[in-house]
């Protein structure tokens, strides 16, 4: 029998249990030998549950217990999350979390202790909730060179924009609906503002490139921006706005981003709705493969994590090569990088179309019946030009009382 803790027993940690009880004899089976949780760590007691017996309060029962060969963190967070954590891995025990910001700010220090110690450090949940994606790129992908990762990596944002886009629905409201189902961080603001997007669109990049990745260095725009007149535009357009986590491995430079992006019909991201994900991946042998599924809640995100410690079981006694080393990766400025952009400006379009062809050349231009102001999409033009030409757009349409409303990138 193999013995395990659970530290955090809230969504996905009850997740976990849920699973492993479900399909025990499938595990078991599968495994060679049960596997039974032995403590659960929480500040919380369950009084009349089931795991009311297996509930500690002491982390330093986990870490001391020899009997205990995997350990799950499902607390989120970095404290005392990472502390834990690194003490396990010292003490010689199996590690499993579904945790991004624990794995995106000290994943580095933590697979080096797991490949010291000979132990496993395993992190499927991380990205993508029950997506598999990071078994994928050590194994399935092993051979390719990646050269593009993008996608829709937060669920609860995507299901905002869904909510928008399909039914008008407000910012707020479909936020709160997001949380109640469970899909949202402990801080909304760390997935609208794309701060949990930026952390897993660094932890695959560094997958990808075996190198350590800096999530500071990546351009993170969140969607709080983003509103019901900027998808008017986008019905007309025959397109949606979704928000991406990006990065392209180019021969002499990596380019990493998180913004919101309004993609056409034609896109294969196009229809990842609602809570569900979305990861495009290019590798330069096989071309483009994309995985889908959902990216949050309960039962998908606990099935990935018992999917790592099914694989740790196989692996007690050895270690599984995966993850990057401590060398640094440089993300290219996000000046250099290009994009078409949409533009949405206050006031008539006639009076002004010089001027908006004066600094940005020829573009698309779209307005809607009611609305005094048009919008317009530029061509490809790297982040830089575009700013130029957007500063003197300000400039010149300030003479004429009337502004820049919206920029949104696009890949149409
Ligand atoms: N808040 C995250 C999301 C949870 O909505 O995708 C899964 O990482």
């Amino acid at each position: 029998m193999i013995k395990v803790a659970i530290m955090g027993y809230g969504t996905i940690g009850s997740g976990v249990c849920e699973v492993l009880e479900e399909n025990q004899k499938q595990i078991a089976d599968y495994v060679g030998q049960e596997i039974q949780v032995k403590y659960i760590l929480d500040l919380r007691d369950f009084p009349g549950t089931a795991i009311e017996n297996k509930v500690i309060h002491d982390f330093s029962v986990i870490a001391e217990d020899q009997e205990i060969q995997i350990v799950v963190e499902t607390m989120g967070g970095l404290n005392p999350a990472y502390p834990f954590v690194k003490s396990c891995l010292e003490a010689g025990k199996h590690v499993v979390t579904s945790n991004k910001a624990l794995v995106a700010a000290h994943g580095t220090e933590l697979l080096e202790i797991a490949r010291q110690r000979q132990v496993n450090f395993q992190f499927e949940a991380s990205v993508g909730g029950g997506i598999p994606i990071i078994r994928p790129l050590y194994r399935c992908l092993m051979g390719e060179r990646i050269l593009e990762i993008t996608g829709i990596l937060n669920g609860t944002t995507n299901y905002i924009l869904t909510k928008m886009d399909k039914e008008g629905a407000s910012f707020n409201g479909a936020l709160k609906e997001a949380q109640d189902l469970g899909y949202a961080e402990r801080n909304p603001e760390a997935d609208v503002e794309g701060h949990d997007t930026c952390r897993k669109i660094a932890i695959l990049t560094a997958m990808a490139t075996k190198k350590e990745v800096n999530y500071q260095d990546i351009y993170t725009e969140g969607i709080t921006k983003i509103t019901d007149i900027d998808f008017k535009y986008a019905a007309k357009m025959g397109t949606s706005i979704k928000l991406f986590g990006s990065s392209r491995m180019e021969a002499d430079q990596v380019f990493a981003w998180v913004a919101p992006v309004m993609i056409g019909r034609e896109h294969p991201l196009y229809s990842v709705s609602d809570v569900y994900n979305g990861i495009l991946v290019r590798g330069n042998m096989l071309g483009t493969t994309m995985y889908y599924g959902s990216g949050a809640g309960k039962l998908p995100t606990a099935s990935a994590v018992v999917a790592d410690i099914i694989e740790e079981a196989g692996h007690l006694d050895n270690h599984v090569s995966l993850g990057w080393s401590s060398e640094k990766l440089d993300i290219a400025p996000m000046e250099i990088s290009y994009h078409k952009y949409f533009v949405r400006v206050s006031g008539p379009y006639e009076p002004k179309k010089q001027l908006i062809e004066q600094c940005f050349g020829s573009c698309q231009i779209m307005t809607l019946e009611g609305l005094n102001e048009c919008a317009l999409l530029t061509e490809k033009m790297s982040e830089k030009q575009f700013k130029e030409a957007l500063f003197e757009l300000e400039e010149k349409l300030g003479g004429m009382y009337q502004e820049v409303l919206q920029t949104i990138r696009a890949q149409l």
